[in-house]
């Protein structure tokens, strides 16, 4: 399907969307977010991805949500509607590896969807923030709860309270972040972390997104228990024979999602 607010190719089992709304930072409007919702869902169905990457401009990633379009609404029309609970839905509904490439402002929603990737790999000139305070409003797709889990109690107070951003550097030093790369690098960064991700078992992948999103949301014996559970349920692919056996022949493993 070809999209207004976004630009997806597909090559090498890489899915690449990029956010398209130039003329406003790619503020997350009705449009994007649904058109977002909807090339997760092609690349979830379509065989040939094995990884998506996520990234917007040089100058953006995105500056949050779309504040035109919010300005003016009533309670009752974002409380009736459920306002951003579909669209939150449907990012976290893939089960295929997202990786978030960050340039320049990640900001309220922005800051909140890079979160709801897998990992987000930065480039020396991101600037992460929740301003949403700025707005007299409070974050409303995770960031109260994922910021904080991600960074601390401390500094996601900071960040919510003041609405200060956080640079590249201080977001790799806070666990925000997994790599910081020079702006030039990020795309090659991302697409080589993504590529590499391609080559692994769908299957393995899929598990591993699976344990490790349970952390935040189990208690520690539940999630070790369902962690144990998907190791041992591994063992009835072809994948994992493949994988332990390449590694005893000193061959790279060929995966088959089987
Ligand atoms: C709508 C936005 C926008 C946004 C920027 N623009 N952010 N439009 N919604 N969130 C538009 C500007 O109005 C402007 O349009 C154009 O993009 C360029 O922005 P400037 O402000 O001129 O650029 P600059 O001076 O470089 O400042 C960049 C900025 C600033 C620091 C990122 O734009 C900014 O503070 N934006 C708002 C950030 C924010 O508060 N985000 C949280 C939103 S609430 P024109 O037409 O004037 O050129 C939110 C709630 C989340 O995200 C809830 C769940 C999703």
């Amino acid at each position: 399907m070809a999209f207004e607010t976004l630009i997806v190719e597909i090559s090498d089992h890489i899915c690449l969307i990029r956010l398209n709304r130039p003329e406003a930072l790619n503020a997350l409007n009705t449009q994007l977010l649904g058109e977002l919702g909807q090339a997760l869902r092609e690349a979830e169905e379509n065989e040939k991805v094995r990884c998506i990457v996520l990234t917007g401009s040089e100058k953006a990633f995105a500056a949050g949500a779309d504040i035109a379009e919010m300005s003016q609404q009533s309670f009752v029309e974002v409380f009736g509607s459920d306002l951003f609970g579909a669209e939150a839905e449907a990012i976290l509904r893939c089960r295929k590896p997202i990786i978030a490439a960050v340039a320049g402002y990640a900001l309220g929603g922005g800051c909140e969807l890079a979160m709801m990737c897998d990992f987000i790999i930065a480039a020396d000139t991101a600037k992460f923030g929740q301003p949403e305070i700025n707005l007299g409003v409070v974050a409303g797709m995770g960031g109260t709860q994922r910021l904080t889990r991600f960074v601390g109690k401390s500094k996601s107070m900071d960040m919510h309270l003041t609405g200060r951003f956080m640079d590249a550097e201080e977001a790799e030093k806070s666990g925000l972040v997994s790599r910081v790369v020079p702006a030039k690098k990020l795309m090659e960064e991302a697409m080589g972390a993504a590529a590499k991700i391609a080559r692994k078992s769908a299957l393995t992948t899929m598990a591993v997104k699976e344990a490790v999103n349970r952390s935040y949301e189990m208690p520690l014996r539940e999630g070790l228990l369902f962690e144990r559970r998907l190791f041992h349920a591994l063992f009835a692919t072809e994948d994992q024979k493949e994988g332990m056996g390449a590694f005893l022949e000193k061959r790279e493993a060929q995966f088959r999602d089987k």
